[in-house]
């Protein structure tokens, strides 16, 4: 069977409706598109986890400051729908902001502590604009298990804590970072790095690793971990670096002075035009 594309909302609920009527279980993998192999990964996690999955790409202004890259994200829905067809995704969603924002739009989902850090305290607004088009789409969908890449790690703790603070009956799965060989995170912005700076990019990943390398052999030191951090950066030139810290993997908690429980460290670094972010978790013993 082909993958069946519905923009309209109306057609998607009478589709899940039939679904449901039969008690068959639902699974969604949210996407901006411009899909690449960790979408995909995503998408066969979800097939293992549901009798039908269903996919989402839309480009969510509302996620995009008035300086970020809205109209520069790559576009390209042919070459995602035959991704699709491949992987057998069952439906796939694509609505136009008219009806994911009609005129008077004017309800919004705040998190009042984790989306003013980091992220958030780079990108004001991004995470409102992102659980707000999270929550229409588990409310269209109405699926029982939904799933989320860790290379957004704020964002799959935000969804998690959203879910779980309003109520939804949705289990929220978070699944491992895809990376090129280079060890440099699969992203769709990636597609806007030049050959030069594709390069470059794998040092973050490296800058990364060798926090973990370190906070493993022994250093727990919140500031030595951070300035190790920086300087493996610096190696390579050419990189701003945005955020960089380290924290709690259970809900992204600052540490104070030690890192001594399970930790993240998560990064923002622009490189060129390009702003790319990565993580990586390490135990904290
Ligand atoms: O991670 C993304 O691609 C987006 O933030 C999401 C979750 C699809 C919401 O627009």
């Amino acid at each position: 069977m082909s993958v069946n594309t519905i923009i309209a909302p109306n057609d998607l609920r009478a589709q899940i409706k039939q679904w449901r009527l039969q008690n068959k279980k639902i699974a969604l993998v949210p996407t901006m598109g411009a899909l690449h192999q960790g979408h995909i990964s995503l998408v066969e996690a979800a097939q293992q986890a549901a009798d039908y999955v269903v996919v989402s790409i839309f480009v969510n202004p509302l996620q995009f400051g008035p300086k970020e890259d809205f109209a520069s994200y790559p576009r390209m829905l042919a070459a995602d729908l035959e991704k699709l067809e491949l992987a057998k995704a069952d439906i796939l969603f694509a609505p136009i902001a008219a009806d994911m924002y009609p005129e008077g739009f004017q309800t919004f989902v705040h998190n009042n502590a984790l989306s003013e850090v980091l992220e958030g305290q780079s990108r004001p607004g991004h995470f409102n604009g992102m659980l707000t088009i999270v929550l229409k789409l588990l409310n269209l969908v109405q699926p029982d298990v939904a799933f989320f890449g860790k290379k957004d790690y704020q964002q799959l703790k935000l969804i998690q804590i959203m879910v779980r603070d309003l109520c939804l009956p949705i289990e929220i799965v978070g699944q491992p970072t895809i990376r090129e060989a280079s060890g440099l995170a699969m992203s769709s912005r990636n597609l806007r790095l030049t050959p030069e700076e594709l390069a470059k990019a794998p040092q973050i990943y490296k800058a990364l690793s060798a926090v973990a390398t370190a906070h493993e052999a022994g250093e727990k030191d919140y500031p030595k971990l951070i300035s190790l951090f920086k300087a493996e950066l610096s190696k390579v030139d050419g990189f701003r670096l945005d955020t960089i810290d380290i924290r709690t993997q259970d809900r992204m908690g600052a540490f104070e002075g030690l890192v001594d429980k399970p930790a993240v460290a998560s990064v923002a670094a622009h490189l060129g035009s390009v702003r790319l972010i990565d993580n990586l978790e390490f135990s904290g013993s």
